[in-house]
């Protein structure tokens, strides 16, 4: 058998950081959560046999394994231009190659931002979605670049929306066995309160497999439009109200993210979905108790965090009852940067 040849290069330059992409990506274990992952790889699979017709050129952003490139191609593209960043490159081309693809799909290493596609694009296609939405914000970009530049008009994105939510939630068991609870309680007889004060003061998003039952209300935080919009959409500051007429622990938000794939077709990540390997975001904070006639109002911020600009996420959420403010909760939640 002849070694596959290694895919074409485009240029690299200040796009995603190479080393970080691929220590996260160019290796099988990610790409095999991935394909794994029944609920995200089957919805994506069905959308695209509802969208992409005999005859379509497809760019697929970011291909990593190739398997959305290989559903394109089965489902009739006349070509699909398979764009990744990362040398699994290699072995996606190979198994393209093994399927009987090898014709239909051409393989293009390097950032997707400097893709030229001869011919213009009938559908772009990626799965640029990081844990909460926003780590992967530069993948965001590459797909934006391409749609911008080389889909013709009236072109298909996929995803074509995606919304992000935050949930006030009722979960002491949440709390206490992933978040700061487990410090508020005597450990073996001893006060860990020194623990507690010091998880608060640096907040983290936890990723947990949480319970519908506990929401006490939804907020849709963000509400992305992929056929114009880029990741300057993930910076914002809003504000939301819930009340209450009933009495409630509150824990934390939790969040999650929707995904319109095609028509009728939706990838929910909530906590009454079909588990996926994003599962949800917990995001943390000392409890409040609520009464009926209470109400809390947030204010949410998405900034660039210092080092890398990967939007971080501030919460204020203040209990009010009358006219006062009886408890506040504020804090800035680091998430991580898969791409440099
Ligand atoms: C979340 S994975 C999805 C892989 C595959 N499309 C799937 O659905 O299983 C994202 C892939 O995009 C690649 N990627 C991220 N940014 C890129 C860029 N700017 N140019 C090319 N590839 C990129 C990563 O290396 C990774 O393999």
């Amino acid at each position: 058998m002849t070694p596959p040849e290694p895919a074409p290069s485009v240029p690299a330059d200040a796009g995603p950081q190479p080393e970080l992409l691929a220590r996260t990506f160019a290796g099988w274990r990610s790409q095999r959560g991935m394909l794994a992952d029944a609920h995200r790889t089957g919805s994506f699979e069905r959308a695209i046999a509802a969208v992409v017709r005999p005859g379509m050129t497809v760019a697929d952003v970011g291909c990593g394994s190739g398997i959305l490139s290989l559903f394109a191609a089965r489902a009739g593209a006349a070509r699909v231009h398979a764009l990744e960043a990362t040398r699994m490159i290699d072995d996606a081309a190979e198994v393209a190659r093994a399927n009987g693809f090898a014709d239909r799909i051409d393989f293009v290493a390097g950032d997707a931002r400097h893709f030229q596609a001869a011919d213009g694009l009938d559908a772009v296609i990626g799965e640029w979605i990081g844990m909460y939405l926003f780590e992967e914000w530069r993948h965001f970009d590459a797909f934006a670049a391409v749609r911008d530049r080389w889909l013709r008009p009236g072109g298909i994105v996929m995803p074509r929306r995606v919304r992000l939510y935050l949930a006030p939630i009722d979960d002491s068991r949440l709390y206490v066995e992933r978040g700061p609870g487990f410090w508020e309680r005597p450990v073996w007889g001893f006060d860990f309160g020194l623990v507690h004060r010091r998880q608060l003061d640096r907040t983290r998003r936890i990723i947990v497999k949480a319970d519908r039952r506990t929401l006490l209300d939804t907020w849709c935080i963000l509400d992305l439009d992929c056929a114009v919009d880029d990741s300057r959409a993930y910076f914002f500051e809003r504000r939301f109200e819930t009340r209450f007429t009933f009495s409630a622990g509150c824990h934390g938000l939790l969040g999650w993210f929707e995904l319109d794939l095609a028509p009728g077709i939706v990838l929910s990540t909530s906590p009454d979905s079909l588990d996926t390997h994003w599962h949800q975001s917990y995001f943390p904070f000392e409890q409040l108790q609520v009464q009926p006639g209470d109400s809390l109002t947030a204010r949410v911020e998405t900034t660039p965090a210092a080092d890398n600009g990967t939007p971080a996420v501030g919460l204020r959420v203040d209990l009010r009852r009358g006219e006062d403010i009886v408890a506040s909760r504020a804090g800035h939640y680091t998430l991580h940067d898969t791409q440099g």
